[in-house]
């Protein structure tokens, strides 16, 4: 039956990729726990499947419904995160070329480019993302292959203008590369904003419920796909079919979840801006956040995270988070559990000492989907 418009993005979420097995009628993608696939004669393959590295149907199914809800002609998915940022680097630059990475961004992210791939020969500088004078400038004095950027940005959740940017690194031949974790594809789609790369570690928003560590890429061009789809069998950094299971399971309900994960952290912002002991909230969705203009242009509604700084310091930040009780210590976000946590000694300890050291005051918030009173009572014993 022909329709009279698009799937929107809580029908993709459910349907795209998952049509029901056409043996068994399972209404979910079957876990294809295999390595190896028989073969219908030398060459014969079914349905293009010969071994898992290469393609798995549990893989292609979560692969075709990223690749719908980023609004993208391909997706490929990964081990993790890193695993994606790795093979996009590798498939799109060469040894000697240079890229520009955000001055506030994920601390595994920067150890990649400065520990790992400048060994590998590739040159990085950092730039506030947010100032595109900034951005325009760095690519003047020295053109780049990839122009990285967050937004939202971990940790500080600062924002950066990805049509402008678009704008500005095609100008200079640069491809527009946007990790659209904190985001997720409910409140921001990069792609249909003029960037050619969207990264996501799967592990936080869209996998959802902290049982899973995954990540994807998702492209504008069909044809970078299919060089991204080269180098992840030739790499070989791929999710088994379990995992690819269990972050499509999490899919499913991405848009519910986000829209609870915003109500709550809305509430949370607001309540610690009044609060004697913050010295600053950070979240975009407070009318006086520099990027809030720019969020409110480009994101449905503002995220789940969370971050403050707190008027004691570093030490009082600590005791903080070591008081939370129903916002659990601990790393990685995008959960439906809160968690909180002490960028500086925690997730971002690998930029100390360098342009993208965070403040010791600072502490972050990943808002989960439980009772807001509830949140609201522990964040108060918390900072008492
Ligand atoms: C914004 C961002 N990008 C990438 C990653 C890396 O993802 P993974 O831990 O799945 O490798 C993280 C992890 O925290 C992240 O926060």
């Amino acid at each position: 039956m022909d329709s009279q418009h698009a799937d929107g993005f809580d029908t993709l979420a459910i349907h795209a990729g998952q049509d029901p097995d056409p043996v068994t009628g399972a209404v979910v993608p079957p876990i294809y726990q295999v390595s190896t696939f028989k073969q219908d004669g030398v060459g014969g393959l079914r349905g293009g499947y010969e071994y898992s590295r290469s393609a798995n149907p549990t893989r292609t199914a979560l692969e075709e419904c990223l690749a719908a809800l980023e609004a993208g002609p391909a997706a490929l998915a990964f081990a993790s995160g890193m695993a994606a940022s790795d093979a996009l680097v590798r498939a799109a630059c060469r040894p000697g070329d240079h890229v520009l990475i955000p001055h506030d961004a994920y601390g595994g992210t920067f150890r990649l480019f400065d520990k790992v791939l400048a060994g590998w020969g590739l040159t990085y500088d950092s730039v506030p993302m947010s100032d595109p004078a900034a951005v325009r400038a760095a690519l003047a004095a020295r053109p780049a292959r990839l122009l990285w950027i967050e937004t939202p940005t971990n940790p500080l959740l600062s924002i950066a203008d990805i049509a402008v940017l678009a704008g500005i690194a095609h100008d200079t031949g640069a491809l527009l590369v946007v990790d659209n974790t904190f985001a997720s594809p409910y409140l921001q789609q990069p792609l249909t904003l003029g960037a050619d790369i969207v990264v996501h570690s799967t592990t936080k928003y869209v996998g959802g419920h902290s049982d899973v560590v995954g990540g994807a890429l998702i492209v504008a061009d069909a044809a970078l796909g299919d060089e991204l789809a080269y180098h992840q069998n030739a790499m070989g950094a791929i999710n088994g079919p379990f995992d690819a299971w269990l972050t499509l399971r999490g899919i499913k309900t991405l848009g519910v979840r986000m829209d609870r994960h915003c109500d709550n952290a809305e509430r949370i912002a607001a309540y610690l801006t009044h609060h004697p002991k913050v010295a600053t909230v950070l979240y975009p969705g407070l009318p006086d956040h520099p990027g809030h203009e720019v969020a409110a242009k480009q994101m449905k509604r503002f995220g789940g995270m969370v971050s403050f700084r707190a008027r004691g310091g570093e030490a009082e930040a600590v005791d903080i988070c070591n008081r939370a009780r129903l916002f659990i210590l601990g790393e990685s976000l995008g959960g439906v559990e809160s968690l909180i946590e002490h960028p500086k000694r925690m997730t971002h300890a690998s930029v100390t000492g360098s342009e993208l050291e965070v403040p010791g005051d600072l502490i972050r918030l990943s808002v989960g989907i439980e009772d807001c009173d509830d949140l609201l009572d522990d964040l108060r014993q918390a900072l008492a």
